[in-house]
């Protein structure tokens, strides 16, 4: 049998509470589906400071490293408000992206049919509304160097950030864009500003030859970053697949989440670089919202972003497209239903806490497998 290496960093806050959630459905796909996943839990953020002094472990970031993929929950409070930079619990966050090499952040904005009266856009702008948009995360002008603020003596201050792209890392995250498009609706719109900035021109370059030279079965659109956002919210249907750099993937991202709705609903993915011998990549799943303190502990955080986080992690860590496809369509049929947690609630519905929201997925899942 397969085994599937899961590692479990539930975190604070809302994230252990979301994360039992999708314990269950591990056990159930293990029990009735002989799913094969081993799991295995460690500390990070605030709880790991509290434990070890570090906002992770060694020996969970080695746990990490060996795993076939890593669940994360959230990290952070006002508890650890005071701490060292070093060790706040985001440091855990960005050490696993780091030394797992995860340049690729994969944002899915999904359009639940049940919540598209609830968008900030027309509902049949919405409805039925499937794009990923894939932000390069490791490079760009977020850690380009120089990054220096100078004094010039004159009474003014210069202030520079760098945008820095090599071709290897364009190459590399448009290729994850070409091969994930290739399992949706097989078109890549990749957003630049070649009109202005040399980074752009060089993006454009590079993920032209690659199209040319590997993927030109996929079809390809250009879009200056800037009207590109602006079709977001015209027409957010027509794009399939985005691709783009850190900064404009970091705005292009939020914007997109909000089309649908609320920060309960939303998951991510960020991937690695595929193994040169088994072509496996490292894999991180987690929800975009954080450890929402204002809520932790009293039963009523949203799961959902959560569990539809473990479906990417089904569909692009293990190629389990069925699985996953059936836990997104239990994640709509009880939305379709009217039941609702705290955040998403609308007149009529039917409100319910976490593990009441957990367990109506997970017998809806049952039911589809
Ligand atoms: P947040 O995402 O934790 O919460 C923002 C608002 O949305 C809150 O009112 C919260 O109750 C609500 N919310 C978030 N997730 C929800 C869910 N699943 N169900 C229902 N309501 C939900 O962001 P905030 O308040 O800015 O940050 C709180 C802490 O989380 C901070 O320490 C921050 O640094 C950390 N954080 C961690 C992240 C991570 O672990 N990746 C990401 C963002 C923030
Ligand atoms: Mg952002």
């Amino acid at each position: 049998m397969t085994v599937r290496k899961l590692f479990l960093l539930p975190g604070d806050g809302i994230g252990p509470e979301a994360m039992n959630e999708v314990r269950k459905i591990i056990s159930y796909m293990n029990s009735a589906l002989s799913a094969g996943f081993e799991t295995d839990e460690g500390l990070v953020g605030g709880c790991a400071y509290d434990a070890h002094g570090a906002a992770i472990s060694e020996a969970d970031m080695g746990k990490a490293m060996a795993a076939d993929a890593v669940l994360f929950g959230a990290v952070g409070g006002p508890k650890w408000d005071g701490v060292d930079y070093d060790v706040r619990p985001e440091a855990g966050l960005l050490r696993l992206r780091k030394d797992l090499e995860l340049f690729a952040n994969l944002r899915p904005a999904i359009c639940y049919p049940a919540l598209a009266a609830s968008s900030s856009l027309k509902p049949e702008l919405v409805e039925g509304l499937d794009i990923l948009i894939i932000r390069e995360l490791t490079g760009g002008v977020y850690f380009g160097e120089p990054k220096t603020i100078t004094d010039l003596g004159n009474g003014q201050k210069r202030a520079i950030d760098t945008q820095v792209y090599d071709t290897y890392e364009i190459e590399r995250i448009s290729a994850v864009a070409f091969e994930l498009a290739r399992t949706r609706r097989n078109a890549v719109c990749s957003m630049e500003k070649r009109n202005v900035m040399k980074s752009g021109v060089l993006w454009n370059q590079v993920v032209t030859a690659l199209h040319k030279e590997k993927f030109s079965d996929v079809k390809l659109e250009h879009m200056l970053a800037d009207a590109g956002g602006m079709q977001l919210v015209r027409a957010p249907k027509q794009f399939d697949v985005i691709v783009t750099d850190n900064l404009f993937g970091d705005m292009l991202s939020d914007v997109a989440a909000m089309l649908t709705g609320s920060l309960g609903m939303l998951p991510s993915a960020s991937l690695g670089a595929p193994d040169g011998k088994t072509g496996k990549r490292k894999a991180l799943y987690e929800p975009v919202h954080g450890s929402a303190p204002d809520i932790a502990g009293k039963g009523i955080a949203n799961p959902i972003a959560m569990i539809a986080s473990f479906a990417m992690c089904l569909r692009y860590s293990f190629a389990m497209v069925a699985e996953a496809e059936a836990l997104e369509k239990a994640i709509a049929n009880v939305l379709d239903k009217g039941i609702r947690t705290g955040d998403i609630m609308s007149e009529g519905c039917s409100q319910v806490g976490t593990v009441e929201m957990g367990d109506a997925i997970l017998s809806e899942f049952q039911s589809l497998m």
